[in-house]
């Protein structure tokens, strides 16, 4: 399996370098080679070469199984060209349609809520990834003045709802799932979100055994906190779903826990934890990196590797059962020392 790493800016770097020693264990452990191309694709490179990713760039990144990304961003950028271009480029070249986001907690210790635990937080999230408000269609007329008008548009295609509306179902149909939810906020956005509910409706009666239930994004932001046991598959928004799984990994015990993947079912796919950069972190050796971790595990269920995945679950379930992790979930270890004990656990079923 070959696999383009880019470990990004700021903790991107810190928690890619565990993620790789935990993929490279899974390896060993279960004799598989994985033959990691390290892409230095950064701040530091552009900021150095003025150059964001090279012009044959994502072509380069088709051509690999998989992709993992650490994290971009950075102060030095202030409009994030390099992060555009890289990551917001990719979703869009590569076409990866489906932004993957469950949100799991793996233990009871770790709710932010009041008597919620692991029984109440299992669902998962699919986001729209190329569509939306993140097209950046708009301009800004008399800009800097009093007068500016600026416009961005929100882009919403019949194909583009479409194909993650069924990806939804087709993940809720594969995995036992009866219930699908659709938000959205057609009360006040009667155009692109008229489209949604359309086409919801249309795909709905395909999947007879799925319930099918919609609540405005507000609604459901508020029953997230609320009553996040009544959710098992979310369907949404490009913007929402930004949105609402950064509930979701503070669901999970914080946004280091959470892991997604930016698929196009069938061709390369790119994998990242959904936290950033968190420049005031850096180097520091205090980033989780279970996010991390858990998108390269997700990376190998999506080819084909269930048994390494499964395996790198079950290592990172036992670290936080046992306390051997950050502090930013309870424990007192380091990022490195966090990955080093996840790779004490990776056994074979
Ligand atoms: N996919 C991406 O690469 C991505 C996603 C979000 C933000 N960003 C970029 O990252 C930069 C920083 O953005 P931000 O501060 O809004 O969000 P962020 O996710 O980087 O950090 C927000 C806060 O969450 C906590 N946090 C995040 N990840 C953590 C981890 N692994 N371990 C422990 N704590 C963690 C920290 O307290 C941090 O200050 C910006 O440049 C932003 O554009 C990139």
């Amino acid at each position: 399996m070959r696999i383009a790493v880019i470990a990004g800016d700021g903790i991107g770097q810190d928690v890619t370098a565990e993620a790789v020693k935990v993929l490279q264990a899974a390896g060993r452990v279960f004799g598989r080679t994985f033959h990691l191309e390290h892409l230095p694709w950064s701040a530091d490179h552009y900021l150095k070469t003025g150059e964001t990713l090279p012009a044959n760039g994502y072509q380069m990144l088709r051509e690999f199984d998989a992709i993992f990304v650490g994290a971009l961003g950075d102060p030095r950028v202030p409009d994030n060209r390099h992060a555009r271009d890289i990551l917001l480029g990719s979703r869009f070249e590569l076409d990866l349609y489906v932004n993957y986001r469950p949100v799991r907690l793996l233990d009871d210790r770790l709710s932010p809520l009041k008597n919620r635990g692991r029984a109440d937080i299992d669902f998962v999230v699919f986001r729209e990834n190329t569509e939306g408000v993140y097209v950046s269609v708009g301009g800004r007329f008399k800009a800097g003045t009093d007068d500016e008008v600026a416009i961005q548009e929100e882009i919403n295609t019949y194909k583009g709802v479409h194909r993650i509306i069924r990806h939804a179902f087709d993940y809720a149909q594969a995995h036992g799932h009866t219930k699908v939810c659709m938000a959205d906020k057609s009360n006040a956005m009667q155009q692109g979100h008229a489209l949604w509910q359309r086409v919801f409706k249309e795909v709905a009666p395909s999947y007879p055994g799925i319930t099918a239930t919609h609540q405005y994004i507000d609604a459901l932001a508020m029953f997230l906190v609320r009553d996040p046991g009544q959710y098992q598959v979310i369907v949404t928004n490009n913007l929402f779903g930004d949105i609402i799984t950064d509930i979701g990994g503070a669901l999970q015990g914080g946004l280091g826990m959470a892991a997604s993947g930016n698929l196009h079912p069938g061709r390369t796919s790119l994998f990242e934890p959904v936290h950033g950069s968190a420049p005031p972190l850096a180097g520091k050796n205090v980033a989780n990196p279970i996010g991390a971790i858990l998108s390269c595990a997700m990376l190998l269920e999506t080819r084909g590797a269930r048994d390494e995945a499964r395996a790198i679950e079950a290592a990172v379930e036992a670290a936080v059962r046992e306390g051997q992790t950050t502090a930013d979930i309870g424990g007192s270890l380091g990022t490195r020392e966090a990955g080093d004990f996840i790779v004490t656990r990776i056994k074979e079923p």
